[in-house]
Protein backbone atom coordinates (compact mmCIF):
# COMPACT_ATOMS: atom_id res chain seq x y z
CA UNK A 1 0.00 0.00 0.00
CA UNK A 2 1.65 3.12 -1.09
CA UNK A 3 0.90 6.37 0.67
CA UNK A 4 2.14 9.78 1.15
CA UNK A 5 1.96 13.12 2.93
CA UNK A 6 3.10 16.40 1.95
CA UNK A 7 5.22 17.75 4.57
CA UNK A 8 4.44 21.32 2.16
CA UNK A 9 0.46 20.43 0.97
CA UNK A 10 -2.77 20.06 2.70
CA UNK A 11 -2.46 16.75 1.08
CA UNK A 12 -2.89 12.89 1.69
CA UNK A 13 -3.33 10.29 -0.32
CA UNK A 14 -2.67 6.71 -1.08
CA UNK A 15 -4.28 3.70 -3.38
CA UNK A 16 -7.01 2.93 -1.71
CA UNK A 17 -10.57 3.00 -3.45
CA UNK A 18 -12.85 4.31 -0.93
CA UNK A 19 -16.46 4.63 -0.50
CA UNK A 20 -17.20 8.01 1.33
CA UNK A 21 -20.96 8.40 3.34
CA UNK A 22 -22.17 11.67 4.28
CA UNK A 23 -25.81 12.14 5.68
CA UNK A 24 -25.19 14.59 8.50
CA UNK A 25 -27.92 17.08 7.74
CA UNK A 26 -30.29 17.62 4.30
CA UNK A 27 -28.23 15.59 1.58
CA UNK A 28 -27.60 12.19 0.95
CA UNK A 29 -24.22 11.49 -0.63
CA UNK A 30 -21.71 8.98 -1.68
CA UNK A 31 -18.87 8.87 -3.71
CA UNK A 32 -15.94 6.71 -4.67
CA UNK A 33 -12.25 8.46 -4.25
CA UNK A 34 -9.02 5.98 -5.71
CA UNK A 35 -5.64 7.80 -5.20
CA UNK A 36 -7.25 11.49 -4.77
CA UNK A 37 -9.20 11.18 -7.84
CA UNK A 38 -13.01 11.73 -7.03
CA UNK A 39 -14.31 8.32 -9.70
CA UNK A 40 -18.21 9.41 -8.82
CA UNK A 41 -19.94 11.52 -6.40
CA UNK A 42 -23.74 11.47 -6.25
CA UNK A 43 -25.25 14.00 -4.39
CA UNK A 44 -29.49 13.65 -3.50
CA UNK A 45 -30.22 17.11 -1.96
CA UNK A 46 -33.85 17.68 0.56
CA UNK A 47 -34.03 21.50 -0.57
CA UNK A 48 -37.73 20.82 -2.00
CA UNK A 49 -38.84 19.00 1.03
CA UNK A 50 -37.68 21.55 3.57
CA UNK A 51 -38.80 24.42 1.62
CA UNK A 52 -41.75 25.44 3.30
CA UNK A 53 -40.63 25.51 6.76
CA UNK A 54 -37.76 27.70 6.08
CA UNK A 55 -35.32 25.17 7.99
CA UNK A 56 -34.18 21.21 8.38
CA UNK A 57 -36.81 19.65 9.47
CA UNK A 58 -34.90 16.93 11.64
CA UNK A 59 -37.53 13.98 11.12
CA UNK A 60 -38.50 14.59 7.62
CA UNK A 61 -34.44 14.33 6.71
CA UNK A 62 -33.88 11.23 8.40
CA UNK A 63 -36.78 9.75 6.62
CA UNK A 64 -35.46 10.75 3.60
CA UNK A 65 -32.32 9.49 4.08
CA UNK A 66 -33.30 6.17 4.71
CA UNK A 67 -35.58 6.15 1.65
CA UNK A 68 -32.65 7.72 -0.86
CA UNK A 69 -29.74 6.30 0.43
CA UNK A 70 -29.17 2.94 -0.91
CA UNK A 71 -29.68 4.06 -4.44
CA UNK A 72 -26.95 6.87 -4.03
CA UNK A 73 -24.85 4.51 -2.71
CA UNK A 74 -25.64 2.33 -5.47
CA UNK A 75 -25.37 5.19 -7.91
CA UNK A 76 -22.07 5.98 -6.80
CA UNK A 77 -20.51 2.63 -7.12
CA UNK A 78 -21.85 2.03 -10.87
CA UNK A 79 -20.64 5.68 -12.32
CA UNK A 80 -17.23 4.73 -10.83
CA UNK A 81 -17.91 1.21 -12.54
CA UNK A 82 -17.22 -0.84 -9.61
CA UNK A 83 -19.09 -4.08 -9.69
CA UNK A 84 -17.65 -6.34 -6.73
CA UNK A 85 -17.19 -4.26 -3.98
CA UNK A 86 -15.89 -6.25 -1.91
CA UNK A 87 -13.01 -6.64 -3.97
CA UNK A 88 -12.77 -3.40 -5.60
CA UNK A 89 -13.34 -1.00 -2.29
CA UNK A 90 -10.65 -1.12 0.20
CA UNK A 91 -12.41 1.01 2.81
CA UNK A 92 -15.67 2.52 3.86
CA UNK A 93 -15.23 6.46 5.11
CA UNK A 94 -18.60 7.48 7.00
CA UNK A 95 -19.21 11.12 8.77
CA UNK A 96 -20.33 10.18 12.45
CA UNK A 97 -20.87 13.83 13.82
CA UNK A 98 -21.38 16.32 13.79
CA UNK A 99 -24.90 16.57 12.16
CA UNK A 100 -28.52 15.89 13.37
CA UNK A 101 -28.66 12.19 14.85
CA UNK A 102 -31.06 11.15 13.13
CA UNK A 103 -29.36 11.41 9.74
CA UNK A 104 -26.20 10.71 10.91
CA UNK A 105 -27.87 6.96 12.32
CA UNK A 106 -28.69 6.65 8.44
CA UNK A 107 -25.27 6.93 6.83
CA UNK A 108 -23.39 4.99 9.94
CA UNK A 109 -26.24 2.16 9.47
CA UNK A 110 -25.54 1.93 5.82
CA UNK A 111 -22.20 2.23 5.90
CA UNK A 112 -21.73 -0.70 9.63
CA UNK A 113 -24.07 -3.11 7.22
CA UNK A 114 -21.55 -2.67 3.72
CA UNK A 115 -18.24 -3.17 5.64
CA UNK A 116 -19.66 -6.22 7.20
CA UNK A 117 -21.42 -7.68 4.44
CA UNK A 118 -18.25 -6.56 2.07
CA UNK A 119 -15.71 -7.63 4.58
CA UNK A 120 -13.93 -3.97 4.31
CA UNK A 121 -12.69 -1.44 7.05
CA UNK A 122 -14.93 1.06 8.08
CA UNK A 123 -13.83 4.58 9.08
CA UNK A 124 -16.06 7.35 11.10
CA UNK A 125 -14.85 10.84 9.85
CA UNK A 126 -15.42 14.09 11.68
CA UNK A 127 -17.67 16.17 9.37
CA UNK A 128 -15.55 19.37 9.56
CA UNK A 129 -12.30 17.80 8.82
CA UNK A 130 -14.12 16.28 5.65
CA UNK A 131 -14.98 20.23 4.73
CA UNK A 132 -11.10 20.94 5.32
CA UNK A 133 -10.27 17.85 3.12
CA UNK A 134 -12.35 18.71 0.54
CA UNK A 135 -9.61 21.24 -1.15
CA UNK A 136 -7.18 18.40 -0.79
CA UNK A 137 -8.57 16.60 -3.98
CA UNK A 138 -8.11 19.97 -5.99
CA UNK A 139 -5.58 20.32 -8.40
CA UNK A 140 -3.53 22.02 -6.30
CA UNK A 141 -3.79 21.40 -2.91
CA UNK A 142 -3.07 24.19 -0.84
CA UNK A 143 0.57 25.01 0.64
CA UNK A 144 0.74 25.03 4.33
CA UNK A 145 1.01 26.31 6.76
CA UNK A 146 -2.58 27.25 5.77
CA UNK A 147 -4.97 29.13 7.33
CA UNK A 148 -8.68 27.56 6.10
CA UNK A 149 -12.08 29.64 6.40
CA UNK A 150 -14.49 26.95 6.77
CA UNK A 151 -18.38 28.37 6.66
CA UNK A 152 -21.42 26.30 6.47
CA UNK A 153 -25.03 26.22 8.01
CA UNK A 154 -23.44 25.19 11.20
CA UNK A 155 -19.88 26.55 11.51
CA UNK A 156 -18.26 29.40 10.91
CA UNK A 157 -14.42 29.30 11.93
CA UNK A 158 -11.16 29.67 11.35
CA UNK A 159 -8.80 27.27 11.42
CA UNK A 160 -4.57 27.27 10.88
CA UNK A 161 -3.07 24.02 9.57
CA UNK A 162 0.51 23.38 9.14
CA UNK A 163 -0.38 19.64 8.15
CA UNK A 164 -3.34 17.38 7.65
CA UNK A 165 -4.49 16.44 11.29
CA UNK A 166 -2.67 19.25 12.74
CA UNK A 167 -5.74 21.91 13.73
CA UNK A 168 -5.57 25.33 15.76
CA UNK A 169 -8.66 27.20 16.36
CA UNK A 170 -8.36 30.73 15.92
CA UNK A 171 -11.50 32.20 15.59
CA UNK A 172 -14.99 31.26 15.60
CA UNK A 173 -18.87 32.41 15.85
CA UNK A 174 -19.61 33.32 18.92
CA UNK A 175 -23.55 33.15 18.16
CA UNK A 176 -25.19 32.24 14.63
CA UNK A 177 -23.20 30.52 12.11
CA UNK A 178 -22.51 32.40 8.46
CA UNK A 179 -24.78 30.20 6.61
CA UNK A 180 -27.26 30.07 9.38
CA UNK A 181 -27.56 33.71 9.02
CA UNK A 182 -27.57 33.65 5.00
CA UNK A 183 -30.90 30.82 5.69
CA UNK A 184 -32.83 32.93 8.36
CA UNK A 185 -32.26 36.74 6.40
CA UNK A 186 -33.25 34.43 3.15
CA UNK A 187 -36.33 33.46 5.11
CA UNK A 188 -36.79 37.22 6.05
CA UNK A 189 -37.05 38.14 2.27
CA UNK A 190 -39.09 35.31 1.61
CA UNK A 191 -36.30 33.97 -0.79
CA UNK A 192 -36.82 30.50 0.23
CA UNK A 193 -34.77 27.70 1.65
CA UNK A 194 -31.42 26.73 1.48
CA UNK A 195 -31.32 30.88 1.80
CA UNK A 196 -27.50 31.24 0.93
CA UNK A 197 -27.98 29.88 -2.67
CA UNK A 198 -30.92 32.31 -3.49
CA UNK A 199 -29.57 35.30 -1.92
CA UNK A 200 -26.31 34.88 -4.02
CA UNK A 201 -28.64 34.67 -6.98
CA UNK A 202 -30.56 37.55 -5.88
CA UNK A 203 -27.54 39.91 -5.34
CA UNK A 204 -26.12 39.14 -8.74
CA UNK A 205 -29.09 41.46 -10.05
CA UNK A 206 -27.36 44.47 -7.29
CA UNK A 207 -24.62 47.13 -8.44
CA UNK A 208 -23.03 48.98 -5.21
CA UNK A 209 -25.04 50.91 -3.08
CA UNK A 210 -25.90 49.19 -0.40
CA UNK A 211 -27.64 49.44 2.49
CA UNK A 212 -24.89 49.70 5.18
CA UNK A 213 -25.32 47.09 7.66
CA UNK A 214 -23.31 46.81 10.70
CA UNK A 215 -19.89 44.27 10.57
CA UNK A 216 -20.19 43.38 13.89
CA UNK A 217 -16.66 42.71 15.34
CA UNK A 218 -14.75 43.68 12.39
CA UNK A 219 -11.35 45.09 14.43
CA UNK A 220 -11.82 42.99 17.48
CA UNK A 221 -9.54 39.78 16.82
CA UNK A 222 -11.07 36.56 14.99
CA UNK A 223 -14.29 35.73 16.83
CA UNK A 224 -17.28 36.20 14.65
CA UNK A 225 -20.96 37.54 15.48
CA UNK A 226 -23.98 37.09 12.89
CA UNK A 227 -27.04 37.99 15.00
CA UNK A 228 -27.01 41.47 15.35
CA UNK A 229 -27.11 41.27 11.25
CA UNK A 230 -29.48 39.65 11.30
CA UNK A 231 -31.78 41.76 13.67
CA UNK A 232 -30.68 44.85 11.61
CA UNK A 233 -31.81 43.26 8.24
CA UNK A 234 -35.13 42.58 10.48
CA UNK A 235 -35.35 46.46 11.65
CA UNK A 236 -34.54 47.61 8.10
CA UNK A 237 -37.43 45.56 6.88
CA UNK A 238 -39.99 46.45 9.49
CA UNK A 239 -39.24 50.24 8.92
CA UNK A 240 -38.80 50.11 4.71
CA UNK A 241 -42.15 48.38 3.70
CA UNK A 242 -40.93 48.47 0.41
CA UNK A 243 -37.64 47.72 0.33
CA UNK A 244 -36.28 45.43 -2.36
CA UNK A 245 -35.54 42.29 -1.62
CA UNK A 246 -32.49 42.08 -4.14
CA UNK A 247 -31.32 45.49 -2.66
CA UNK A 248 -31.17 43.87 0.91
CA UNK A 249 -30.03 40.39 0.13
CA UNK A 250 -27.56 41.96 -1.49
CA UNK A 251 -26.68 44.64 1.50
CA UNK A 252 -26.64 41.77 4.00
CA UNK A 253 -24.45 39.60 1.60
CA UNK A 254 -21.87 42.55 1.48
CA UNK A 255 -21.90 42.59 5.59
CA UNK A 256 -21.10 39.21 5.83
CA UNK A 257 -18.45 38.69 3.10
CA UNK A 258 -16.53 42.09 4.12
CA UNK A 259 -16.25 40.27 7.66
CA UNK A 260 -15.41 36.89 6.59
CA UNK A 261 -12.81 38.37 4.46
CA UNK A 262 -11.52 41.00 6.55
CA UNK A 263 -10.53 38.52 9.54
CA UNK A 264 -9.58 35.63 7.68
CA UNK A 265 -7.03 37.91 6.02
CA UNK A 266 -6.04 39.36 9.33
CA UNK A 267 -5.51 36.01 10.42
CA UNK A 268 -3.61 34.69 7.78
CA UNK A 269 -1.28 37.82 7.93
CA UNK A 270 -0.64 37.50 11.67
CA UNK A 271 -0.02 33.54 11.62
CA UNK A 272 2.02 33.94 8.56
CA UNK A 273 0.47 31.37 6.02
CA UNK A 274 1.33 30.48 2.26
CA UNK A 275 -2.37 30.07 1.65
CA UNK A 276 -6.16 30.76 2.18
CA UNK A 277 -8.54 27.99 2.43
CA UNK A 278 -12.08 27.97 1.97
CA UNK A 279 -14.60 25.17 2.73
CA UNK A 280 -18.10 24.55 3.81
CA UNK A 281 -21.32 25.21 1.66
CA UNK A 282 -21.06 28.80 2.24
CA UNK A 283 -17.47 28.90 0.59
CA UNK A 284 -19.62 28.22 -2.52
CA UNK A 285 -21.03 31.74 -2.68
CA UNK A 286 -19.76 33.35 -5.76
CA UNK A 287 -18.83 36.97 -4.20
CA UNK A 288 -16.84 35.06 -1.42
CA UNK A 289 -14.51 33.30 -3.53
CA UNK A 290 -14.41 36.50 -5.74
CA UNK A 291 -13.27 38.51 -2.71
CA UNK A 292 -10.54 35.81 -1.14
CA UNK A 293 -8.73 35.06 -4.57
CA UNK A 294 -7.91 38.99 -4.58
CA UNK A 295 -7.57 39.25 -1.25
CA UNK A 296 -4.93 36.14 -1.43
CA UNK A 297 -3.47 37.98 -4.89
CA UNK A 298 -3.18 40.69 -3.06
CA UNK A 299 -1.25 39.40 0.09
CA UNK A 300 0.52 37.68 -2.59
CA UNK A 301 -0.13 34.04 -1.36
CA UNK A 302 -2.59 31.02 -2.49
CA UNK A 303 -5.79 30.68 -2.69
CA UNK A 304 -7.10 27.17 -2.59
CA UNK A 305 -11.24 27.43 -3.32
CA UNK A 306 -12.92 24.05 -3.98
CA UNK A 307 -15.53 23.82 -6.78
CA UNK A 308 -18.64 25.03 -5.12
CA UNK A 309 -20.00 21.51 -5.54
CA UNK A 310 -16.98 20.33 -3.31
CA UNK A 311 -18.05 22.98 -1.28
CA UNK A 312 -21.42 21.87 0.44
CA UNK A 313 -21.84 18.51 1.69
CA UNK A 314 -20.44 15.70 -0.37
CA UNK A 315 -19.06 11.92 0.29
CA UNK A 316 -16.04 12.55 -2.05
CA UNK A 317 -14.43 15.09 0.96
CA UNK A 318 -15.51 12.18 3.56
CA UNK A 319 -13.49 9.68 1.72
CA UNK A 320 -10.61 11.72 1.49
CA UNK A 321 -10.81 12.76 5.41
CA UNK A 322 -11.26 8.59 5.74
CA UNK A 323 -8.31 7.83 3.84
CA UNK A 324 -5.98 10.44 5.86
CA UNK A 325 -7.75 8.81 9.38
CA UNK A 326 -7.42 5.44 8.18
CA UNK A 327 -4.02 5.61 7.61
CA UNK A 328 -2.81 7.21 11.10
CA UNK A 329 -5.55 5.64 13.15
CA UNK A 330 -6.34 2.55 11.50
CA UNK A 331 -10.39 1.37 11.09
CA UNK A 332 -12.71 2.20 13.71
CA UNK A 333 -14.15 -0.50 15.84
CA UNK A 334 -17.45 -1.26 14.49
CA UNK A 335 -19.60 -0.22 17.30
CA UNK A 336 -18.47 2.94 16.96
CA UNK A 337 -21.67 5.96 17.75
CA UNK A 338 -22.53 9.10 16.24
CA UNK A 339 -21.58 11.96 17.34
CA UNK A 340 -24.22 15.08 17.20
CA UNK A 341 -21.85 17.22 18.77
CA UNK A 342 -18.17 16.36 17.71
CA UNK A 343 -15.95 19.18 17.82
CA UNK A 344 -12.72 18.38 16.09
CA UNK A 345 -9.43 18.51 17.59
CA UNK A 346 -7.15 20.95 18.09
CA UNK A 347 -3.93 21.40 20.28
CA UNK A 348 -3.57 24.98 21.51
O1 LIG B 1 -21.61 22.64 4.45
P1 LIG B 1 -23.06 22.66 4.15
O2 LIG B 1 -23.51 22.08 2.82
O3 LIG B 1 -23.85 21.91 5.28
C1 LIG B 1 -23.49 22.05 6.63
O4 LIG B 1 -22.53 21.35 7.05
O5 LIG B 1 -24.11 22.91 7.30
O6 LIG B 1 -23.54 24.17 4.29
C2 LIG B 1 -24.88 24.53 4.15
C3 LIG B 1 -24.99 26.04 4.25
C4 LIG B 1 -26.44 26.54 4.22
O7 LIG B 1 -26.62 27.46 5.28
C5 LIG B 1 -26.56 27.21 2.87
O8 LIG B 1 -27.50 28.28 2.85
C6 LIG B 1 -25.14 27.70 2.65
O9 LIG B 1 -24.32 26.66 3.13
N1 LIG B 1 -24.83 27.96 1.24
C7 LIG B 1 -24.52 29.17 0.75
C8 LIG B 1 -24.38 29.02 -0.65
N2 LIG B 1 -24.59 27.70 -0.96
C9 LIG B 1 -24.86 27.07 0.21
N3 LIG B 1 -24.36 30.36 1.37
C10 LIG B 1 -24.05 31.43 0.62
N4 LIG B 1 -23.93 31.37 -0.74
C11 LIG B 1 -24.06 30.21 -1.42
N5 LIG B 1 -23.93 30.16 -2.73
ZN1 LIG C 1 -21.12 20.65 5.91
Amino acid sequence: MASQMSEKRLFWANDYSILGIETSCDESAASVVRANTVLSSVISTQGQIHSGFGGVVPELASREHERVIISVIDEALKRARISNPSREIDAIAVTKGPGLMGSLLVGVAAAKSLSLAWGVPLVGVDHMEGHIFASSLETYPAELPAMVLLVSGGHTQLIYVSGPGSYQLVGTSIDDAAGEAFDKVARLLGLGFPGGPAIDLASRQVEGDFIRFPRAMLNKGYDFSFSGLKTAVLNYLETNKVASPELVAASFQEAVIDVLVKKTFAAAKAYGVKSVVLGGGVAANSRLRHEVSLAAQEMGIRSAIPAPIACTDNGSMIAAAGAYRLAVEGPSDPAFGVEPSAMLKYYE
